[in-house]
């Protein structure tokens, strides 16, 4: 047989970047980055190498470290000075993400996002308001409407410490629309919303509760967040969100679920984000301790596949290292 359909001749070096369908960029990329208000220095944070709680006065030169490689937007996660039931630092004036965010604004030139959780805020380590008797029953944790009425508080308490963007993380039906309408009466109409729209109940976020002491003291976050087995209800869950007025959607945990980012992109027309969570970045990290993998070719090729699942925007915490290496010319 003569073969004359030959796919293979445009994989030579000099025509690949030509032909490439995919590309990755710095300003693709949204670094999380932690500010503790019970530290006084960087601590390493020791299931995600590389990543630190960083104490509030420490919190521009952290973010200025981001953008200079290139990343321009970061998503703030707080751990506050004292928990309680209800997670009453989330919404404070002084709280630990507000006076970051003010910091924020006065010493960098970067876009920040705030995470609107309140599992690093309340003593039970849940997303909301839990009910007395939760700890008996923990099918029936957290109280979604009492919820909403906090979570629209710590929408406004964030935009007025200068969030550029709000993005609610806890999966309470009817979030977004509650936000939308504090931020829209209170004359903030330009701050976005990013919602955690499709957020699945996952185990990759194990390093994370560490780094942000969030996990729940009992039962789990299964009544909220998304049973894996299901896709179809991604879509629900998107549309929703669109209907509320979010801006953009997100998709977590990434890697996955990238039939589910899929999915979303070819289901709206809002900018799609995945989040390439932190036990993501932990098995990539520790396979190539072992010298099991190279990490810079994993995590490229990682965010890479992500964007081509349809992302148009990606949260991860190789940003910074991937940049640096977008920056230096390297293709992915
Ligand atoms: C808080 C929140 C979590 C993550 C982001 N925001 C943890 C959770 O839902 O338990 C996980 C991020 C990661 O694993 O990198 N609701």
């Amino acid at each position: 047989m003569e073969i004359t359909k030959r796919p293979r001749r445009l994989r030579s070096d000099g025509v690949r970047p030509l032909v490439s369908e995919t590309s990755l960029s710095p300003s693709d990329l949204i670094a999380p980055v932690f500010v503790d208000a019970t530290v006084e220095e960087r601590v390493p944070i020791e299931s995600m190498p590389g990543h630190e709680r960083v104490p509030v006065e420490g919190i521009g030169e952290r973010v200025r470290e981001v953008t200079e490689t290139g990343v321009e937007a970061v998503m703030l996660f707080g751990i506050p000075e004292e928990k309680d039931e209800r997670g009453s630092r989330a919404w404070a004036d002084d709280g630990v993400v507000q006076r970051a965010l003010r910091r924020i604004d006065e010493e960098t030139d970067a876009y920040a996002i705030a995470d609107l959780c309140f599992c690093e805020y309340t003593s039970h380590g849940h997303c909301g308001i839990v009910e007395e008797d939760a700890a008996e029953d923990p099918r029936q944790t957290v109280d979604n409407d009492a919820t909403l009425e906090l979570i629209e508080r710590t929408a406004l308490s964030q935009a007025e410490a200068g969030a550029d963007m709000i993005a609610p993380s806890g999966m309470m039906d009817g979030m977004v629309g509650v936000i939308r309408d504090a931020l829209d009466r209170a004359d903030f109409t330009e701050v976005p919303i990013m919602s955690y729209a499709v957020k699945y109940e996952s185990a990759f976020y194990g390093p994370f509760r560490d780094a942000a002491d969030g996990a729940p003291a009992f039962g789990d976050r299964r009544h909220y967040q998304m049973d894996p087995a299901n896709r179809r209800e991604a879509i629900r869950e998107a549309k929703l969100d669109v209907e509320q007025g979010a801006d953009t959607l997100m998709v977590k945990p990434a890697l996955p679920y990238l039939d589910v980012v899929r999915d979303v992109r070819e289901h709206t027309d809002l900018p799609v984000a995945a989040y390439n969570v932190s036990g993501e970045y932990a098995m990539l990290h520790a396979a190539s301790e072992k010298g099991w993998l190279d990490l810079k070719a994993v995590a490229g090729e990682s965010l890479l596949s992500i964007k081509r699942a349809g992302a148009d925007l990606i949260l991860t915490y190789f940003a910074e290292s991937v940049a640096k290496r977008l920056s230096a010319g390297r293709q992915m």
